[in-house]
């Protein structure tokens, strides 16, 4: 049986340190530390059971704590957890809003748990989003008396919002505050858009318990995974207490454990500069950390470094094992320098002992997964065309249909024409007459998401011929786990790994190219490269993939680090625009795109101001100048 608290740190990694004022512990997985709060959660339960007492449960909602909440299930199907004895309240609740309403709150906790437990149903809270303005305030009071009444919560699970919200604790709220009615912060209702297919239709208010509320819980645990979160949880754990970021309240509470994966603690000070806090093991990724990191804080190129650099900031111990700063300044310098190539394929009959790609075969063939149609020409739109150039028999195999991201209007517009050009079709005029009394939160017919998927695909096919690639090397995988006409997609299934098996072992590919960027806001990359990485897996045996090699770019949304960088493509002022033209050709994704993020800019502007960023990093660094550059990581399987 899991022990509480004290596992946790047998489990993940968890070190003291005196930059941190909250305990937490880090998992590799978000999964594999989902299943052990699960685990405390059942044990919870069951010794409430033996007690002959309510187990009195604080919920929450949102992405992190599904994977929670699949394994209660599953310990209820498979285990026998019973939820007889168990009492919940959730956090919060959207106001106004219908409990039938897919994005409620209330939806959300019965798909996830309550539909496939055996909890009783008057044993579950939930806000009410529809008690009207006159009640609400005495309605949030009984929610807070009814928890009081209760004991209290045993246990209370918490997420985190990128403005520090706990609940729907916005900036501002009161360490004592109790359930009460709030208006959500900007950022939290650009975070819930996506969702809401819009933020003009998310909610201007909720309900939530409060600061105090949560603070009375006996034990509370609060979950953070993504790169997305990596900030705010460096201010909550290491910052100062303030009701500017609501979550460094639970500071000053004795009994919490915030649980992250690898990426959502990567700016905590013990994980981003471990340097600071102890004596390292220096391998020789973390001395490339840690000069590059003591580069951009004095603003000095790294040969420029100097021993007192080294000294008076944390680096006396790599200092000593490498003799001086001259030696490590040298070495680095050269390690970075060879990351750089106009030949992303590799350069033919070269000596490619410092160069990134092997110069055999001088001809490759090339696979460049796209998990939607067009993050091969924002993410790597300068690579993909040298690739073509240099002569290599480049593939693109688009893995997602990417229709849910095309408006309304847009697909109007090509049904309009359809209609014109065959006026005897029912199949444009059916959409046309969906699309024109659609309502806010319908879904799709399946002949518009059609028409929106061949929208994307022209698109994308119209980019490739741009970049010279024949129509027969172009592949639209349409994975079925995407296919389910909203913002939440399905698991990925043994059809969408056999797809992607089928093409590779087609194509049998001495490179392929990956999305590994983690932090796009549907978490649809992270789906497609899981897909890759179980393909990768299943195919490993096979003789062709030993010559196989795996570069991760990003895109879009955030970029590597500088010392993360195993390839460095430059491109010219020239290469810049024709990546820029090659994005163009998406036109359903410009001026103005469903799916924006919190990033109002433009995904060519985005991709350039990003190329230009890590141009700009490598010159800091004392490398040459160049326009842009597009970046990769070698992944190795
Ligand atoms: C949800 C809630 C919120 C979320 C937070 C993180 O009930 O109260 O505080 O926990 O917004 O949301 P996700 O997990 O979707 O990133």
């Amino acid at each position: 049986m899991f022990k509480e608290g004290i596992s946790y740190r047998e489990a993940g990694k968890f070190e003291e340190t005196r930059f941190e004022k909250i305990h937490n512990v880090i998992f590799e997985s978000s999964k594999e530390a989902s299943i052990l709060v699960a685990h405390e959660i059942a044990n919870l339960i069951h010794r409430k059971e033996g007690l002959n007492e309510p187990c009195v449960l604080g919920l929450a909602t949102g992405s992190s704590p599904i994977k929670v909440y699949e394994e209660l299930v599953r310990m209820h199907k498979e285990e026998n957890l019973s939820f007889k004895n168990v009492v919940t309240f959730n956090l919060d609740e959207y106001y106004p809003m219908d409990k039938n309403n897919i994005q409620s709150y209330h939806h959300f906790m019965h798909e996830h748990l309550f539909n496939h437990v055996d909890i009783l149903p008057e044993n579950i809270n939930i806000p009410n989003g529809t008690v009207s303005p006159e009640e609400l305030q005495q309605y949030c009071i009984d929610y807070e008396m009814k928890i009081i009444s209760y004991g209290g919560l045993d246990f209370q699970l918490l997420g985190i919002g990128r403005t520090g919200h706990i609940g729907f604790n916005e900036p501002g709220s009161h360490i004592n505050s109790g359930t009460r009615s709030i208006t959500l912060d900007h950022l939290t209702r650009v975070d819930a858009a996506p969702a809401f297919l819009g933020i003009d239709n998310v909610p201007r208010k909720a309900i939530t318990m409060g600061i105090g509320t949560v603070r009375n819980a006996k034990r509370i645990v609060l979950l953070a995974w993504g790169i997305s979160k990596a900030d705010i949880l460096k201010e909550a754990i290491e910052g100062e207490m303030s009701s500017q970021v609501p979550a460094t309240y639970l500071q000053e509470h004795n009994n919490t454990t915030f649980v992250l994966d690898t990426e959502a603690s990567s700016e905590l000070t013990r994980v981003k500069t471990p340097w600071l806090v102890k004596s390292c093991v220096w391998t020789d990724e973390l001395k490339l950390k840690a000069v590059v990191w003591l580069s951009e804080l004095t603003s000095k190129p790294i040969l420029k470094l100097t021993d007192k650099d080294y000294n008076d900031n944390g680096m006396s111990g790599l200092l000593a094992e490498e003799g001086t700063a001259y030696n490590l300044n040298i070495k680095m310098f050269n390690h970075l320098q060879h990351t750089i190539t106009g030949w992303p394929g590799g350069k033919p009959f070269a000596d490619d002992t410092y160069r990134p790609e092997r110069s055999n075969p001088a001809k490759k063939r090339v696979i460049i997964f796209s998990p939607h149609p067009d993050d091969d020409v924002i993410s790597m739109g300068g690579t993909f065309d040298r690739l073509v150039e240099q002569g290599h028999e480049v593939h693109v195999a688009y893995q997602t249909s990417g229709n849910i991201a095309v408006s309304n209007e847009e697909a109007l517009k090509f049904a309009e024409v359809s209609s014109v050009l065959n006026s005897e079709s029912n199949e444009s005029n059916d959409i046309i007459n969906f699309l024109k009394n659609k309502g806010k939160n319908d879904i799709d017919s399946i002949e518009v998401r059609k028409l929106k998927g061949l929208i994307r695909r022209s698109e994308s096919l119209a980019a490739t011929r741009y970049l010279g690639v024949p129509d027969s090397n172009v592949h639209f995988l349409n994975l079925p786990f995407y296919e389910t006409g909203t913002v939440k997609k399905g698991n990925l299934t043994a059809v969408d790994i056999k797809i992607m098996c089928e093409l590779i072992d087609e194509i049998k590919p001495h490179q392929i190219y990956a999305a590994g960027d983690l932090a796009d806001p549907h978490g649809t990359h992270k789906v497609c490269l899981d897909s890759l990485f179980e393909a990768l897996k299943q195919l490993k045996h096979n003789s062709y993939m030993d010559d196989c090699w795996v570069w991760l770019y990003r895109g879009a949304w955030h970029e590597w680090e500088s010392y993360q960088i195993e390839m460095a493509v430059p491109m010219s002022p020239d290469q810049v625009l024709k990546k820029r033209h090659a994005i163009f050709y998406h036109q359903s994704q410009k001026d103005g795109v469903m799916f924006q993020g919190d990033d109002s800019r433009e995904f060519w502007v985005r991709a350039e101001d990003r190329n230009r960023a890590t141009a700009k990093k490598y010159n800091d660094l004392g490398l040459a100048d160049y326009a842009a550059i597009e970046a990769f990581k070698r992944y190795h399987f």
